[in-house]
């Protein structure tokens, strides 16, 4: 058999540049040791996130041109709308700028404040969007999903006991459950189709609706089809169209599995919700044909949605994040296990564990890999998790990761090569590494963007 390579070529290259440790020190100084006040110039290679980072297919590219960009009842939105309904089998579909704005617009019309929602593992603006409507962020994922040695299949998955208690003890008080596909906190692992419809079920014995957040649910379908039982002969669309069939929403970051720099969605079958959301949706994002994007946008979403939802594209990229993988096993460098869909996450406290869990290991790793090698990664762990927002004590109870986030279609192995390298570096002087970081400055919500800190 041949060896794997992946399902496309390169037409178009960006070049990156290689720097030196004494500019790196003096850039981490100015950026208060926190990575996104890094200038990208400033960055060899850029893991950050996959956000908005993709390479665009001369398909989508293609699309731009195409784009109608009238202000209202565009062709673009009816190419997006088709879409959209085709692949998620949701009829209302409102457009909105990114993924967070997709749950600004949805949840201005449904959270209260003193409502508890469920999730595993709400995302940093999710929570941030409804702890800030003063309600309240509920994890229910699976426990084992914080043993970052434990090899499991679906380690995003819902815990259906800590899900019905939050059901029980809140009744009439929960406006609806999230479901986060791939658990991208936990470490880009995903939930099975089993668990997915458990969780719709089991909230709607309770009258619960489940609102899907979708940003990787691609890649959650290619785990789907080559871990659970039953779906190796489905394509990854009829596996997508099965994993939303019971489901009442979806709020999507176009930013990651559509393969844009820009864009997301509210998609339901729910009128009342699509009535609701879509008076939040003029003022915040605008009319509701365009949704805060371009005609342009709203095209490369279309293109974006079909051509990732091939198993081919799929394969590619997974590929890679499992390279990455094999690397650090090579070396023996902890993460969070199995390899996940977008990002490997470094275990941070494993790896730095002379450093106290209130000095911020990971925060400290993060500064290291950058200061080896000008590789940005992303502190997934004790800074990003804030604080509580009841007692204002640090949270420590998750887990303090170091998030190795690779962009679609992007970069090649050989650049996943020199980050597992430079790991390993940073690795094999662990011992010498006894402190981590202070904070000087830090925002009340999603401190971990603006936080200015300090080496110890
Ligand atoms: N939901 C999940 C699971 C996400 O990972 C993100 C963004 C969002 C919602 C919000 O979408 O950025 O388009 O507003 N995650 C990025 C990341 C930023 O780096 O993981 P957005």
């Amino acid at each position: 058999e041949l060896p794997f390579a992946e399902s496309w070529k390169i037409k178009m290259i960006e070049p990156i540049h290689r720097s030196t440790r004494e500019q790196r020190e003096q850039w981490l100084k100015e950026a208060h040791y926190n990575v996104f006040q890094l200038r990208a110039d400033q960055v060899y290679i850029d893991l950050l996130t996959d956000s908005g980072t993709g390479a665009m297919s001369d398909r989508q590219w293609s699309e731009l041109m195409l784009g109608d960009e009238s202000y209202a009842g565009a062709t673009s939105f009816y190419k997006f709308q088709a879409m959209v309904r085709k692949i998620f089998g949701f009829e209302y579909v409102i457009p909105t700028h990114q993924g967070r704005a997709a749950e600004n617009v949805l949840f201005s019309y449904l959270v209260k404040e003193g409502n508890v929602i469920p999730g595993n593992a709400h995302f940093d603006t999710t929570k941030g969007h409804i702890e800030s409507r003063h309600a309240f962020a509920v994890d229910v994922t699976i426990d084992e999903a914080k043993n970052t040695q434990l090899e499991l299949p679906f380690k995003g998955n819902v815990s259906l006991e800590k899900l019905e208690k939050v059901l029980v003890e809140n009744k009439g008080n929960v406006p609806f459950m999230v479901l986060t596909v791939t658990n991208n906190t936990v470490g880009g692992q995903p939930v099975s189709m089993q668990n997915i419809k458990d969780t719709c079920r089991l909230c709607h014995k309770y009258n619960v609706p489940v609102v899907v957040d979708s940003a990787r649910f691609a890649e959650n379908a290619y785990f789907i089809k080559t871990r659970e039982a039953g779906y190796a002969d489905k394509t990854i669309k009829e596996i997508v169209r099965e994993m939303y069939a019971e489901a009442d929403a979806a709020t999507m970051s176009c930013k990651k599995d559509a393969i844009v720099n820009m864009g997301g969605f509210i998609a339901t079958n729910n009128k009342q919700w699509y009535d609701g959301a879509m008076q939040f949706c003029i003022p915040f994002e605008g009319y509701i044909t365009y949704g805060g994007l371009n005609g342009r946008d709203l095209n490369a979403i279309a293109q974006g949605l079909d051509e990732n939802t091939e198993f081919d594209m799929l394969n590619t990229r997974i590929h890679q994040v499992a390279h990455l993988a094999a690397k650090l096993d090579e070396y023996g460098i902890p993460y969070q296990r199995p390899a996940g869909g977008h990002a490997i996450f470094v275990d941070g406290d494993k790896v730095l564990d002379r450093v106290p869990k209130e000095e911020f290991p990971a925060q400290r790793l993060t500064c290291e890999l950058y200061l080896e090698a000008g590789i940005r990664a992303c502190e997934i762990g004790y800074i990003l998790a804030d604080r509580d927002p009841v007692t204002h004590q640090n949270r420590f109870g998750g887990l303090d990761l170091v998030r190795l986030c690779i962009p679609r279609r992007v970069y090649t192995d050989n650049h996943m090569d020199v980050v597992a390298a430079a790991m390993k570096n940073v690795y094999d002087r662990r011992e010498e590494v006894n402190h981590g970081v202070a904070i000087e400055w830090e925002a009340p919500l999603m401190r971990h963007f603006t936080v200015r800190l300090k080496m110890l």
